[in-house]
């Protein structure tokens, strides 16, 4: 496609939503429960990967930037997603302990804005998720310096070769210290679902003295 073709097809898309409203009604009132319905609807549907999520976060000069990672657990309300304790956005968080999630699951025209606080888990629990990992992907956390400049391919695959040698008599690898879960905590989530007409539903869930607060807004 060109660049004019792209234009093209821009201007010209279009699309309206499906009528599926959410309401003050039905909306549970505690939005991980919420959250846990929409998951639930989203597996249904066999969406690719529902457990994926956009992570955004800033650095320290104020800079945002985004990413997908998995999400991997949910640990007292809290979301969970494993990562590279050296990545950049290892050190966006280190600088900046506040980040952002989006989940978008277009085919039931949903989008769900987590915002909150974010730290490490505990050790210990960094330590059984790893344990259940497959042999690969351990060697591949060892071998990986994420987010640093590699030099080629080969140059990878040369540390994913010296790994694979050091743990071959074994498989009880150990979780590098770099490697392990953050957990994003939870002060506002927001539900979008689509609607005719661009009068989408919006509800959000904003986190006051320790209780759920339930607003609409304007889409
Ligand atoms: C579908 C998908 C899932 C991903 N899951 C993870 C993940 O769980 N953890 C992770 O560190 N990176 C994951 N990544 C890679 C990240 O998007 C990103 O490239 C990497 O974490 C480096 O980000 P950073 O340099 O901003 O730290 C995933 C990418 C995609 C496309």
């Amino acid at each position: 496609m060109s660049l004019e073709d792209i234009k093209n097809y821009l201007n010209s898309i279009r699309r309206d939503f499906a009528d599926r409203p959410l309401n003050e009604d039905s909306v549970k009132k505690n939005p991980i429960d919420q959250y846990a319905v929409w998951f639930e609807e989203a597996v249904d549907s066999q969406l690719l990967d529902p457990y994926a999520m956009c992570l955004s976060t800033v650095n320290k000069n104020g800079k945002p930037t985004s990413r997908i990672v998995y999400m991997r657990d949910i640990i007292n309300d809290a979301f969970v997603f494993y990562t590279n304790y050296n990545s950049q956005k290892a050190g966006d968080i280190q600088h900046n302990p506040f980040a952002a999630l989006n989940i978008h699951w277009s085919e039931l025209e949903r989008q769900i804005r987590i915002e909150g606080s974010i730290e490490k888990v505990k050790p210990e629990i960094s330590d059984a998720y790893f344990e259940g990992r497959p042999k690969e992907s351990k060697i591949g956390a060892w071998a990986s310096k994420q987010s640093d400049l590699l030099e080629n391919r080969d140059a990878l695959s040369a540390k994913v070769e010296l790994f694979t040698d050091k743990f071959k008599n074994t498989d009880d690898i150990p979780r590098p210290e770099f490697w392990g879960g953050y957990q994003l905590i939870p002060n506002r989530i927001e539900f979008w679902q689509g609607r005719p007409s661009r009068l989408h539903d919006r509800i959000v869930f904003v986190k006051e003295d320790d209780k759920w607060i339930l607003q609409r807004l304007n889409p």
